[in-house]
């Protein structure tokens, strides 16, 4: 959520920074802007509403050249999307500051820096930053020290860089509550949100920790934790290929991270799964005592990563019979709950970095749960670094707002959790086998399933023009039609609803008209002659019904029902399986209705603020 970039160096560096901001735009995209610096004292601010492309042109027209820049780009929480609310903010003509995170206390701030003569001319919290660290400046006789002293004075999340007009030296930055990493040139560095803004220029490293205030220059990089010590941080070499964040030949990364789920699903697999059950280890030294002891989880994460946490819940009780609640993090962080014992706190993220869900962490560390475990697809995250065992996705970037490789991938990792817990808790040979025969045969499904692209093309196009639908599903297919109405929403803007069939006759039926597409998950599974019966009600009422079946199920297409047939597969692979066509089915629907199918409007990928 925004994308910080900054460089220090010799050379100009507004290619630099440009094409950082083009790879972090997935994560706010509706403003963006840079402050340069020359050696010589040059400074430039160029700021536009909407994407990276028109500050380029900006940028371009004006000429902007720097040896030292900062650049962001927006996804706006205070203060409407407009040029004067964009970063970096500056305070009196001196200190340029890019900011992702919220300063909570900012409108106390404001009262304060008024008061001592600060204009304030934006609607901004950052702004706030800017003028507290101009402030500090006359009595701490540093920017290192104005920036350590200001933020002991803010409350909320900050990921920040800030540059001084009089010293294009150096480029302070101070993190907490939102992620910054440095990267490391020679006779150059740079600063970013996200190492992938900075792979074109370096594969080194250092992640900053929670209360770390660094200053940068050319040739060096001065860390101070929280209490003001100066620290190391270990450096790392990013293993995540340069091209990462490119389209590979597909229209949108949406479509080519779908393309990739056979491989990355493979790659998930790759040394973890044997023929009798997951390889020992897989989940951290010492996981596998840890794991053997555990009687209950608790799943806490947001958006499709919970939707993954519910299809989780069905698998562990059904096959490990491990009992399972899941929560919405922002839901879990601000109420009381009950620890069950020996409960085992597993969190679910893409990025590692959703603040709900580290919070959540964070709190869950306090009740008392045994261990915590986080799936995820971000090594160097948040997440990662502060669970007690991380068991990662390895899903690659993923670029499309909207998930789609990261939800199947976290699925296949929980199907492994499941045989590693079952183990322990007498899961039968027979569940057993049908997961682990489950999970060999799921990359090849995979393909056989997104072979039904067209047909599903040809389909959405009777979507298009319709403002609300409703999806349905039972049993483990109840999330997975969750995700399916959250993947069409998101990206196409169409109100849609997931119900689980069961619940149809308890209100939603009636909604049911020939405007209101219903679209059905149906597995050949135990609960398909339920399924029919809803089917039937829906038909009865003159809805027109889209089914995604088995091609063993016995539905037929005729004027009321479309049906798509889907390759037979077994139980314990199905959601995963059944998700691949609603995955489709959203982005042609999307493709037809011709929005921004990669950044839909309003969302970002990563939402680190609350
Ligand atoms: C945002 C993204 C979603 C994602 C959710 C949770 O809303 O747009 O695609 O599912 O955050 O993100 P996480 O990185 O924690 O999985």
């Amino acid at each position: 959520m925004c994308g910080i970039v900054g460089a220090i160096a010799e050379r100009n560096v507004v290619e630099i920074l440009l094409e950082g901001l083009r790879r972090l735009e997935y994560r706010g995209y509706d403003s963006a802007g840079v402050a340069l610096l020359n050696n010589d004292g040059a400074y430039n601010r160029v700021r536009r509403t909407g994407k990276v492309q028109e500050l380029a042109s900006a940028i371009n027209d004006q000429n902007g050249v720097g040896n030292v820049g900062i650049a962001h780009t927006r996804w706006a929480t205070h203060g409407g999307v407009t040029e004067n609310n964009a970063h970096p903010h500056v305070s009196k003509d001196r200190i340029s500051v890019v900011h992702n995170g919220i300063i909570e206390n900012y409108q106390d701030l404001r009262t304060e820096l008024k008061a001592q003569g600060y204009s304030i001319d934006t609607d901004t919290d950052t702004e706030t930053i800017a003028h507290t660290v101009h402030s500090l400046l006359p009595s701490t006789g540093s920017l290192l020290a104005a920036v350590q002293g200001s933020v002991k004075k803010f409350h909320g999340a900050y990921g920040t860089v800030v540059m001084d007009r009089e010293d294009p030296s150096r480029l302070i930055v101070a993190r907490s509550g939102s992620p910054l990493v440095i990267g490391l040139g020679i006779g150059e560095n740079f600063i970013a949100s996200d190492q992938m803004a900075l792979l074109p220029v370096t594969r080194r490293f250092i992640y900053l920790e929670e209360g770390d205030v660094a200053e940068i220059t050319r040739r060096s990089v001065t860390i101070y934790n929280a209490a003001g010590e100066q620290v190391e941080r270990d450096v790392v070499e990013s293993t995540v290929s340069h091209d990462a964040g490119d389209k590979g030949g597909y229209r949108h990364y949406m479509l080519k991270e779908i393309y990739e789920q056979p491989t990355v699903v493979r790659n998930a697999l790759q040394g973890r799964l044997a023929d009798n059950g997951v390889v020992a280890g897989i989940f951290g030294e010492g996981a596998e005592a840890l794991l053997a002891n555990v009687q209950h989880v608790q799943i806490i994460a947001c958006g499709t990563s919970y939707h993954a946490g519910m299809t989780a819940r069905y698998w562990l009780e059904q096959y490990a019979n491990v009992s399972c609640n899941v929560e919405i993090a922002s839901e879990f962080r601000y109420r009381k709950s009950v620890v069950h014992p020996n409960s085992l706190l597993v969190t679910i993220s893409q990025s590692g970095e959703t603040a709900d869900t580290l919070a959540a962490l964070r709190l869950a560390k306090e009740l008392g749960y045994m261990s915590s475990l986080t799936v995820c697809n971000v090594e160097s995250s948040s997440l990662v670094r502060e669970s007690d065992m991380a068991f990662m996705t390895r899903a690659g970037a993923e670029i499309g707002v909207a998930s789609t490789k990261a939800f199947t991938t976290q699925l296949t990792a929980f199907l492994m959790l499941t045989l590693a817990l079952g183990e322990h808790n007498g899961m039968t040979g027979e569940d057993k086998q049908t997961i682990i025969d489950g999970l060999h045969t799921l990359p090849s499904k995979i393909e056989e399933t997104l072979s039904l692209a067209k047909s599903i093309e040809d389909l959405a196009e009777e979507f298009s023009d319709k403002h609300h639908s409703l999806f349905l599903g039972r049993g483990e297919q109840y999330p997975i039609a969750m995700e399916g109405a959250l993947k069409l929403k998101e990206i196409s803007y169409i109100h849609a609803e997931a119900y689980a069939s069961g619940e149809l006759k308890h209100g939603p039926l009636a909604l049911i008209d020939d405007e209101m597409p219903v679209i059905v998950v149906a597995p050949n599974n135990e609960l398909l002659e339920k399924l029919k019966s809803n089917v039937e009600e829906v038909r009865a009422r003159g809805g027109i019904m889209y089914v995604f079946a088995d091609s063993n199920a016995q539905f037929s297409s005729d004027e009321t029902m479309r049906v798509v047939a889907v390759p037979h597969c077994n139980d314990a692979i199905a959601p995963i399986v059944y998700t691949l066509p609603l995955q489709l089915l959203s982005y042609f629907v999307a493709l037809i209705k011709g929005t921004d199918v990669d950044q839909p409007r309003n969302l970002a990928k990563s939402v680190t603020v609350e």
